[in-house]
């Protein structure tokens, strides 16, 4: 089939293309448990134009609606995933997943919106804004950006500032680690908090020592561990610890709000817990891969086995996982990312001599919801209401896209999902969608599925199979201070007035 429903070249697996999708703009979906983060209820919703226009029961409406039948399942908003890397060029090489085939994985997987990070070229965050609107050109379903800071002149300062207030974008991303390329140093990190301060942008930290982590590289090397595991054995969790703790701390020392994306070890959910506890206003952010995955099989003898799970910051040994889960239950880790960062068999082999060399980054965009329904959910950990806030509420909160995004309300976008509890996913690469012939989950299977995703109110998937139309998706401008910021400028001003007035001191010995 051609455009506008589906291209065949999407994801290396079953494409599941299909024909027939509802050209009705208005739809009615019956008879379902609508779930909202504050409660759920008994309810049918009614869609017009790509909007929520009614959220109630035994709705009638006229017979030129497409109904969906939702007895038995739950009608919830689209996952929204804050941390994505489509067409990422990174360590000498590109993602596979662009934004066409990636957010195709993302609908078969009930994500109808994702937050992706926008590098700067040559620091300038003017051209890598300029490239990642015309890389997402094609997109099919709605995003939106954060963008990196990579190096600090005056320029960039003021660039920030257009980001902000013309671009739409409200949060920017300071890697603490890969040293030589998008690592930054604590005096950028102090102007770059500054600035996001005043402008009302959330700070967002990648947080490894990579200093420490050059050094760890270095001394695998040297003891001759240049196999995948050598990754893991550099950059220990200690090292996430250290920067997680200093970016907490100079954001603390600024009174800026902080979010810590990919949060993979206990040591860095300690300092985010500890952070909290104190009242600082701290997101802690872990990914899936972090959450169900350990370090095993990063020791298989096969390379192409063990490589396929280099991530930064790695991927960590078991126990890890269970104790994020649990953090992800108790609040003191609020949201859900994936991180989804495709590379392919033969970019993984760039590194086959040498882990220094290995892409780092694992996939997830598909897998999300269901790995999040069945670890947390099926298993008792949280609750459905804090299922959709982990996975879709609370990222449209923080990055101010609440209630268009992240709720079932009259009024907010048609991006819904139907979820069947009774029903079962099963993860392969052979049937995902993303491009790339891994898939670190596979052969997971569990309970629940998305058996229907609708965006801006077209069905794009539904009886396994997709429905995209490139071009169809609608890039979404955030705003500036979020709740996040509610009151920061209070504490500012009761700090100042808790200093005395300078103290007046003789020029001379008295
Ligand atoms: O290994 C990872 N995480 N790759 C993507 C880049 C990043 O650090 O988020
Ligand atoms: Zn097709
Ligand atoms: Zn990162
Ligand atoms: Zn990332």
């Amino acid at each position: 089939l051609k455009a506008p429903y589906c291209e065949a070249d999407i994801g290396s697996g079953e494409t599941g293309c299909g024909v027939s999708p509802p050209s009705s703009s208005k739809l009615l979906i019956k008879g379902g448990t609508v779930v909202n983060a504050h409660r759920q209820q008994s309810a049918d919703v009614y869609v017009e134009d790509g909007v929520i226009v009614a959220v109630e029961p035994n709705l009638k409406v006229g017979d030129d609606v497409y109904v969906l039948d939702a007895t038995g399942k739950y009608v919830m908003p689209g996952g929204i995933d804050p941390h994505t890397h489509l067409a990422f060029e990174f360590m000498g090489t590109e993602a596979v997943d662009d934004f066409l085939s990636g957010q195709a994985a993302a609908l078969a997987g009930g994500t109808t919106m994702h937050i992706d990070f926008v590098i700067p070229v040559n620091g300038s965050l003017t051209a890598g804004f300029e490239r990642y609107m015309e890389k997402a050109k094609d997109s099919c379903m709605d995003y939106g950006f954060h963008m990196a800071i990579t190096k600090w002149d005056d320029t960039v300062s003021r660039e920030m500032e257009i980001m902000v207030k013309e671009k739409g974008i409200n949060s920017f991303k300071f890697f603490l680690a890969y040293k030589g390329d998008l690592m930054i140093n604590d005096e950028l990190l102090l102007e770059g908090l500054k600035k996001c301060k005043s402008l009302g942008a959330l700070a967002m930290v990648h947080g490894e020592n990579g200093d420490a982590v050059f050094e760890g590289q270095k001394r695998m090397i040297e003891l001759g561990i240049t196999g995948p595991e050598g990754h893991s054995l550099s950059r220990p969790p200690l090292l996430e610890r250290e920067a997680t703790a200093r970016a907490i701390r100079l954001a603390g020392f600024v009174n800026t709000p902080l979010y810590v994306v990919h949060v993979m070890s206990i040591d860095a959910m300690e300092e985010i817990a500890e952070a909290r506890k104190s009242g600082q206003r701290v997101i802690g952010e872990p990914v899936v891969s972090g959450l169900v995955l350990d370090d095993s099989l990063i020791w298989d003898p096969d390379f192409f086995t063990a490589s396929k799970y280099v991530m930064s910051p790695p991927i960590r040994a078991s126990g890890h996982n269970k104790a994020l889960q649990a953090a992800l239950s108790n609040g003191i880790l609020q949201l859900v990312g994936t991180d989804h960062c495709g590379f392919n068999s033969t970019q993984k082999a760039l590194g086959i001599d040498d882990f220094r060399k290995i892409p780092n980054g694992v996939i997830g965009i598909e897998e999300r919801m269901h790995l999040v329904w069945d670890t947390m959910v099926v298993s008792g950990q949280i609750s459905v209401t804090d299922f959709v806030r982990v996975t879709s509420t609370e990222g449209a909160r923080i990055f101010n896209i609440y209630p268009e995004k992240g709720a079932i309300l009259a009024g907010s976008d048609a991006d819904i999902i139907i979820l069947n509890p009774n029903a079962s996913f099963e993860i392969s690469a052979r049937s995902h969608h993303s491009r790339t012939d891994i898939n670190v989950f596979e052969g997971r299977r569990g309970k629940g599925k998305v058996e229907v995703t609708i965006a801006r109110g077209r069905v794009v998937w539904e009886n396994d199979e997709l429905k995209v139309v490139p071009g169809s998706g609608k890039y979404i401008k955030m705003s500036p201070f979020s709740y996040l910021f509610g009151g920061i400028d209070k504490a500012d001003v009761s700090y100042l007035s808790s200093l005395n007035a300078p103290v007046k001191r003789n020029k001379s010995p008295a």
